[in-house]
């Protein structure tokens, strides 16, 4: 069974849908460890409700990204992970994880990548006018937001649509294509080949 590393921020309801996925079997997985860089994040309650392992590692605490990263490591080794997700995770990995984790970190983004990366993309998307919106699983490189492509869903944008009812619909759609995604990685399915990512069938 793999072994996964989830990193969060805040809320944690992608945490809490990958949670669900494998309690209902639909995952064959299993979270070693949940940590977060926030020490009140709700997505640390979670996991201990599910008696999973959950860590705060204070990043004010280290004198660089390299040191903290470090620390993250040293975390993820000892738990032996396989697979590290970030979700909600607001800090910008360095060198230190990205190597270490070479195409074994996926992200999930509100947006359909390569439109709208960073902050706030949902509100970017809907400030922007567009007609269809929606999510993207995928891996994580250097550039931000900008790893191979898992799997993206589209959501139409309605007519009397706010930012936070767009970003809604698509928060249905992540908690979908997370653990989809999740499942092809821990089945072996997922090529990467340059920007593409083949998914074998
Ligand atoms: C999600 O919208 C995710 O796509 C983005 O950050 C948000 C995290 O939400 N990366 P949650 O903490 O999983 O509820």
């Amino acid at each position: 069974m793999i072994r996964i590393a989830v990193l969060v921020s805040g809320r944690g309801s992608n945490l809490q849908a990958i949670i669900d996925s494998i309690e209902n079997k639909y995952l064959h997985a299993q979270i070693s460890v949940v940590i977060s860089d926030i020490g009140d994040a709700y997505a640390l309650e979670r996991a201990r409700k599910h008696g999973i392992n959950a860590v705060h590692i204070d990043p004010g605490k280290f004198a660089s990204k390299a040191s903290y990263e470090a620390e993250v490591l040293k975390t993820l080794n000892s738990h032996n992970v396989q697979l590290v997700l970030l979700a909600g995770y607001m800090k910008i990995l360095g060198k230190t994880l990205l190597t270490a984790y070479k195409d074994r970190i996926l992200n999930i983004h509100p947006a359909l990548l390569p439109a709208f990366p960073g902050l706030h993309a949902q509100e970017q998307a809907f400030k922007h006018g567009v007609k269809v919106a929606g999510c993207t699983v995928h891996f994580v490189d250097e550039e931000l937001d900008g790893g191979p492509i898992i799997l993206q869903k589209c959501v139409e944008v309605k007519e009397d649509d706010t930012a936070q009812t767009l970003a809604d619909r698509i928060l249905e759609q992540e908690h979908k294509i997370y653990p989809e995604a999740i499942k092809l990685f821990a089945e072996n399915k997922l090529r990467i080949e340059g920007r593409k990512v083949k998914i074998i069938k």
